[in-house]
């Protein structure tokens, strides 16, 4: 039997989305014809857009679908350089690659500059210094922009994102946001929280792969990064993915509808987990803000255990074991680079397990049972070395 403790890397697919998907299947027509089977397709998609914009309190012009996070965050930074005279981006070292690749690449092309936000050892971003500086481009006249994520994928910290926004308001600094991991599982409105750009993965809350969207604020107009056709409005080009758009649809709905009854469940699994992990390995380091219920994703724990982690390969360990973790990202797990996230913060590379609405205590308990049995292989093997 397998236990997956991954949602961070992507999560299986709700039943609600895969009915959806299937019945999605059955309008075949090109949303842009317009003749009935058209109208019938683009209907899909425009009933989607249109329950995203209700629950996250925009209009439905602001959401640009996508083919997932990364492209909605590619555009945020690359339109407010290339559209919207955009010279000086602050953003983060824990960004997830999406963000920090495309600002090395806007930065190395001399377009604009980049800055990090100091962050301490757990983290935590000095957004004092950053509401400094934001006030001295504010005052020589340069357009900044600020790219955070909302939550971190890796070691799980939550951005105080409406302090960020204030400043760039107060400061006529543009405001992005990788919300990948903070999107349908905290509620978010965009009424209220005056961000932006804002970007999402359909796969992180039981919705498929290769589909998400961008919320690009009414006003803000760049060109698009995708470029062909006139779909979606113009902002971005190529026959809208409508399977995917019902896929994402319907599992929008299901998670912001069930969002609080969720949320209390997957809390209790891990708070369930850091109390096994501290009885049984009093020495355990939780990395980053991990373990603080109320200051990281509930979905997200971190974890290093000296004895083991520097003794073999646990990802591989846990695999061969039955348990499906990470060593940080799913981009980075398996690469022989490590973690971008782990090595900012100075730390050694752990675990990372993450939750959804279908982990259970029992899926922690075959955690610890993995981890024993891979205690005593180690002694085993020092035993007979
Ligand atoms: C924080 C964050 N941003 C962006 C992405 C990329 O999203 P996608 O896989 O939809 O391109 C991910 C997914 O791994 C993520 O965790």
């Amino acid at each position: 039997m397998r236990t997956y403790l991954d949602n961070a890397a992507t999560t299986p697919i709700c039943d609600e989305a895969k009915l959806a998907m299937v019945d999605a299947m059955d309008a075949y027509g090109n949303p842009s014809s317009t003749h009935a089977s058209g109208r019938k397709a683009k209907a899909i998609v425009e009933s989607v857009r249109k329950d995203i914009a209700n629950r996250l309190a925009c209009s439905p012009s602001e959401i640009v679908f996508t083919s997932g996070g990364t492209e909605a965050d590619n555009w945020a930074l690359t339109c407010a350089v290339q559209d919207l005279g955009v010279r000086h981006i602050y953003t983060s070292a824990l960004e997830h690659h999406a963000v920090g690749h495309t600002a090395e690449g806007l930065g190395s092309s001399s377009a604009c500059e980049i800055y990090r936000v100091p962050h301490d050892a757990d983290g935590v971003h000095d957004l004092l210094w950053l509401d400094q500086q934001l006030e001295k481009h504010a005052k020589k006249g340069e357009k900044a922009m600020v790219s955070i994520m909302h939550a971190n994928n890796e070691v799980g910290n939550i951005l105080d994102l409406a302090q960020v926004v204030d400043s760039c308001k107060r400061h006529g600094a543009l405001s992005h946001s990788d919300t990948v991991q903070t999107m349908c599982h905290y509620p978010i409105n965009l009424t209220e929280l005056q961000l932006d750009f804002a970007a999402c993965a359909a796969h992180k809350f039981h919705g498929p792969k290769g589909v998400g969207f961008a919320f690009i604020r009414r006003g803000i107009h760049g060109r698009p990064l995708i470029k062909g056709g006139g779909q979606e409005r113009g902002a971005r080009a190529g026959t809208e993915n409508v399977v995917g758009i019902a896929g994402l649809g319907a599992a929008f709905n299901v998670a912001i509808d069930n969002m609080d009854a969720k949320a209390a469940h997957v809390r209790s699994v891990k708070a369930y987990a850091i109390d096994q992990l501290n009885q049984a390995y009093p020495q355990v380091i939780f990395n980053g803000l991990s373990a603080e219920m109320d200051k990281s994703l509930y979905t997200v724990l971190n974890f290093y255990l000296p004895s083991l982690h520097d003794n073999s390969m646990m990802t591989f360990q846990l695999d061969i074991h039955g348990i499906e973790a990470s060593g940080g990202s799913a981009c980075s797990s398996g690469s022989v680079q490590g973690s971008h996230v782990i090595s900012a913060l100075g730390k050694k590379v752990g675990t990372r397990i993450s939750f959804s609405g279908y982990s259970q205590t029992a899926d922690i308990d075959a955690l610890m049972q993995a981890l024993k049995n891979i205690e005593s292989n180690l002694a085993t093997i020092k035993a007979t070395a």
